[in-house]
Order: C-alpha cells, then structure tokens, then sequence
C-alpha cells in the first residue's frame, strides 16, 4: 500500500496567514532553515490510481494540484479521489468537503456517526453538498470490525476511538461522545504491514499502543513540542491537553512513548505539526533530539510504500 502525506501541518498551517511567531515569520522571510506546510491530510492507494483521502484539508486543492497522482485524467471530469474518511469534524480536517461539490456523483464519505452528526448539524457540510453532489453516508460503527473501501479491496482499516473532544461548534462539546475522533490503523493484508495514523493524540490509552506498538510505520501527532508551548508564546490560552493533543517533550511525552516502541524496522513519523513546534527547524536542537531518538518529522509530499 502507498501513504502520500498530502499536508503534514496542524490546522491554520506554516505559514499561518496571521501569524509572526519566530517560525511563521523565519519561514516567510526565508530567515530561517524551515519549509511550509499544509494543512493536515494523507492519502493511501493500492495501486497509486484510486486514493481513499483520510481528512479534506482547507488547503485541498493546492495539494491536489502538488500531487498529479489525485488526478488520473481518464475522463473529462475525474479525479484519483475514490472516497474520503475524516478522524473528526474538526475545520482543518472536513473544510475541503465543500471543495470536492463538483463530482457528478455523490461523495462517499466514512465518518462515525458524532462526527456525521456535527456535519449536519454544527458545520453542516454534508447538508450543503446535499445542493451539488451530494453525500454517499457510510459508517463507522466502532464495533469491532473492520472497515473496507471498494477502492482498496486489500487494504484493512481499524478504526480505535480516541479520548478528545468535539469541535467548539459541536452540539456535544461538553458532552464528548465516543467517535468523536479515531486514531486508524490500515492493514495491507498482501503484505500484512500496518500504518498507524493518528494526527490528534491527547492520552495513550492501552488499545491505542498497542496498535501503535504493532504498526510499521506510525504516523502521529507531531502538534506541539512543550504542553504550554502556544501560551509561552502568547497565542493562546490552552495548552496541548486542552486542545487533546500530547506534546513531545517533558516525562510522559510523545518522545518518551515512541522510545519504548522497538519494532524491528518501524518508522516513527510525527504529523500534524503546529506553525509555533521548534521541531520545524531544520537546523535546530529539537530536531537534533528527534534524530537521536529515531523519530522523523513529516513534509508535504513524502510518501510511504509499505
Ligand atoms: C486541533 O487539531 O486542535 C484543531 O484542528 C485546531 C484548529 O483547527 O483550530
Ligand atoms: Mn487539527
Ligand atoms: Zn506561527
């Protein structure tokens, strides 16, 4: 199977258009060792023709057109993008549904039903395409079964459901409901090799390392590098925690858990990288760290065969 990692930043992506940290601001003015990032989606094929999109970034069609695979050209209207699953309903995840209106067929779209809910209700993105190509529903019923796309007969999908939140605009905010967001693990059943994916990590839970632990290639919230790292900067007022993320340094940390994984072979690969994470440059300590540890920081347009 091929992962393509469309967009490697967390939501508002590096640059952020608003934003003059030291990284946003390094990497505008090229002051800096640091490259720009989308924001966050991948997308994995068997074949390299047919790709389920797992999250439609904001930034969707700039990742299309930076990656000529997604668009085959076997007809006048087509497109590589067989099917999309999104891990929430978050903005930097479902924005680039509205992008896709122009199918003359409906979307098939693989959510769990809080985060259909939320799209229907919250962010109504599913009832706005109802106006043009409208949504093929499939769910995600987090029973213990596996999921198949039509497009990647061999590929296995699990998906595990995350301790997080909804989205601000949810109904259920306050109340989180399980399915509000998934970590993934796809199977390429051929090979029997494992891709763990999961951009918003805020607690290990013990179903979750374990799928971690068992994966050859682990790709992961890679968002902040210190817990109160935004605050610090004063950009704002929640730390990794409360936005359900797990930052990488400190005791506890994504550093610290990717170290006591020994698979023989696994890559470790941080995603979902925040416009203010020191590990963004290049040249910097935090990436020297990483690179002691054996754990990669992912770009846009670095891709997986497994
Ligand atoms: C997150 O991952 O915490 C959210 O995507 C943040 C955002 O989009 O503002
Ligand atoms: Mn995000
Ligand atoms: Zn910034």
């Amino acid at each position: 199977m091929k992962i393509k990692v469309l967009g490697s930043s967390a939501g508002g992506g590096f640059p952020q258009w608003n934003c003059n940290c030291r990284n946003c601001d390094g990497v505008r003015k090229r002051t800096l060792k640091a490259i720009p990032r989308t924001q966050s989606s991948i997308a994995i094929s068997e074949t390299g023709r047919d790709w389920l999109l797992v999250n439609a970034s904001p930034d969707i069609l700039a990742q299309i057109a930076a990656n000529p695979e997604l668009q085959p050209a076997r007809r006048p209207r087509d497109s590589g993008i067989a099917a999309v699953l999104t891990i929430d309903a978050q903005i930097d995840h479902v924005t680039g549904l509205l992008m896709l209106r122009e199918r003359d067929t409906p979307l098939p779209l693989y959510v769990t039903d809080p985060v259909w809910q939320d799209l229907s209700t919250g962010f109504p993105v599913t009832s706005i395409l109802a106006h043009y190509c409208g949504v093929e529903r499939h769910r995600i019923a987090l029973d213990g079964q596996a999921l198949s796309v039509p497009a990647l007969p061999n590929v296995r999908i699990d998906a595990l459901p995350l301790t997080s939140k909804a989205p601000p605009y949810s109904p259920h905010r306050e109340a989180p409901e399980r399915g509000d967001n998934i970590g993934l693990v796809f199977t390429d059943t051929v090979s029997d090799r494992r891709v763990f994916y999961a951009p918003g990590l805020g607690a290990i839970e013990p179903h979750v390392y374990e799928a971690m632990s068992n994966a050859d290639l682990i790709l992961v919230d890679g968002t902040l590098w210190t817990d109160d790292e935004m605050i610090r900067l004063g950009l704002s007022k929640k730390t990794g925690a409360d936005m359900g993320h797990l930052a990488q340094s400190g005791a506890g940390g994504m550093i610290e858990v990717l170290d006591s994984i020994d698979r023989p072979g696994a890559r470790k690969v941080l995603i979902h990288i925040n416009n203010t994470n020191p590990i963004l440059v290049e040249d910097g300590p935090e990436r020297r760290i990483l690179a002691e540890h054996g754990i990669e920081v992912a770009s846009d347009g670095m891709s997986f065969e497994l």
